[in-house]
């Protein structure tokens, strides 16, 4: 798979260590974080992986937020088991750390590159560069629609896991 010219690279080995971006760590990496370890959970996978999320602004961090209402919500009325998560603030320790590094949006690539003082890198993507239809996770703070989100970071997770099989170096 291709994000604009540059071929994806993949970790030769597990567990793949894989870090949601937002912005705030409250709404959209928190609900991808538990999709994603739900979806590796179904498949038996969970000794493959370790997963986590951090957000670019330290806002919540400092406050100690908790996971949006509105993100607990849609992550309930889709059957998503989720335990609570205390935002966190992405730092270039995470960024060593992580094998992945998938963002909500452009504006959240920018951020970590921004964070991690670099111009561009091999292991932070879009999270939805892993669909047909490459963009930005709207974000329901502003949109007020976690159901959509919600679908995006599905689709967006499905697409990462899949493409994960295909081009990592393990037996998923
Ligand atoms: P998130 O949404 O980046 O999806 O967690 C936001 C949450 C909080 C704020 C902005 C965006 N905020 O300004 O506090």
């Amino acid at each position: 798979m291709k994000t604009g010219n540059k071929e994806m690279q993949c970790p030769a080995s597990a567990p793949v260590k894989v870090l949601f971006v937002c912005l705030g760590n409250i709404c959209r990496s928190p609900m991808a974080e538990m999709v994603f370890r739900h979806m590796v959970n179904e498949k038996n996978l969970s000794d493959f992986f370790e997963i986590n999320s951090a957000g670019t602004e330290e806002y919540n961090a400092l406050t100690r937020a908790g996971i949006h209402p509105g993100t607990k919500a849609v992550l309930r009325q889709n059957h998503i088991p989720f335990t609570e998560h205390i935002a966190r603030y992405f730092t270039k320790k995470d960024y060593e750390y992580y094998d992945y590094i998938l963002v909500m949006d452009h504006q959240n690539k920018r951020d970590v590159l921004n964070i991690i003082g670099k111009e561009v890198s091999d292991k932070v993507f879009c999270l939805m560069d892993f669909t047909s239809h490459p963009g930005d996770v709207q974000d329901p703070w502003y949109t007020g629609r976690f159901e959509e989100t919600y679908h995006a970071v599905f689709e967006g997770c499905s697409g990462f896991l899949k493409w994960l099989n295909q081009h990592a170096d393990l037996k998923l």
